[in-house]
């Protein structure tokens, strides 16, 4: 898509665990394909200067074919500046027993600095994917510091969840994940999202299948399956006394490329968006939808049928996402 020019792509807190994790997965093409040379640029803050330029150093010494360039900084307009595509993985981490709403305060002001130096000096049309928790919220929370950036161009992570769906259906069947399409998080990026596997198949030797007819299995799958997706940020946590990394890094690469490169015909993926109201979800509000893609643009998959069970699902995970903005908006204040 970018072909003949490097993107170049801003992974603020280029050391953090998941920065740590992205960036040689973006330079061996896992974001922008195999054809795709790339230059990074890394942002952290002063204090972490210098293990910043470690990692710069450990860049350069993998010899990346694709990585055309790497810029280690503190500074955030340089950090920002001609940037394609903006990866907002800083943020005050979630550690355990916090809820996402103990960290709001803490990231509302991180995002300001960012969100108007991306505004000022990022390249035209650039994309911006908010990875740090409460990711839905920040990302609203850059808009309104960003405010000429396109609605369009604003989104936050929950391929991630979607992934950890796709995950857990493969395991209770014991299929290839690259099988599994068309489960849909709905919602905020939080324990009340919605895992929904009433539209998901399973490609099989007779073709796609619903996942309700193979599992069989009703109740685990309004129950238990939907819990241990909900939950999987803290059961990471939990054990690995840090939240996810690579699974993190590896879902933004898969969120980035989906929406760049386009999504395969017949299949959806789930982002954070903004809602225009579809699915009787309130303007406005930073919500997960299924989407395709297609020459860059995402777009909201029109038509699927919700039931009781959903529509109570969909509406709890929104009115959660009403509540974090109006606090959002208090600390803004
Ligand atoms: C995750 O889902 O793993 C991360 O967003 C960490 C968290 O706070 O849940």
């Amino acid at each position: 898509v970018y072909n003949p020019n490097s993107v170049s792509i801003v992974c603020v807190k280029g050391f953090s665990q998941i920065g740590y994790a992205l960036v040689p997965m973006i330079a061996r093409g896992a974001m922008f394909g195999p054809e795709q040379s790339v230059i990074i640029h890394m942002l952290n803050i002063e204090p972490k200067a210098e293990p910043l330029n470690g990692v710069k150093m450990e860049m350069i010494d993998a010899a990346f074919p694709l990585l055309k360039g790497v810029v280690a900084t503190t500074d955030v307009v340089e950090a920002c500046t001609g940037v394609n595509i903006a990866v907002m993985v800083g943020g005050f981490p979630r550690k355990e027993g916090m809820e996402r709403k103990d960290v709001m305060s803490k990231n509302v002001s991180i995002y300001k600095a960012q969100a108007s130096a991306l505004e000022k000096h990022a390249a035209p049309d650039c994309k911006v994917l908010v990875v740090a928790n409460p990711t839905n919220t920040n990302a609203l929370i850059l808009k309104e510091f960003a405010p000429s950036f396109p609605e369009k161009n604003i989104t936050c992570l929950t391929r991630l969840d979607h992934n950890r769906a796709l995950g857990q259906i493969s395991e209770r069947l014991n299929v290839y994940v690259n099988d599994v399409k068309n489960v849909i998080i709905w919602g905020n990026h939080s324990s009340t999202q919605y895992p929904d596997v009433n539209h998901a198949t399973v490609n099989t030797c007779d073709g796609p299948k619903p996942v309700r007819e193979l599992i069989k299995d009703d109740k685990w799958l309004n129950t238990d399956f939907i819990k241990t997706v909900q939950q999987r940020g803290a059961a990471i946590i939990k054990a690995r006394k840090l939240s996810s990394a690579l699974s993190a890094a590896s879902s933004a690469c898969d969120h980035v490329r989906d929406w760049v490169v386009g999504t395969p015909k017949g299949t959806w993926v789930s982002m954070g968006v903004y809602s225009d109201g579809s699915y009787g979800i309130p303007a406005g509000l930073i919500y997960s939808f299924p989407v395709t893609c297609e020459n860059g643009d995402w777009s909201i998959v029109q038509g699927l049928k919700i039931d009781e069970f959903s529509r109570e699902k969909m509406d709890a995970t929104a009115k959660e996402l009403v509540e974090e903005k109006s606090l959002a908006y208090s600390c803004l204040n």
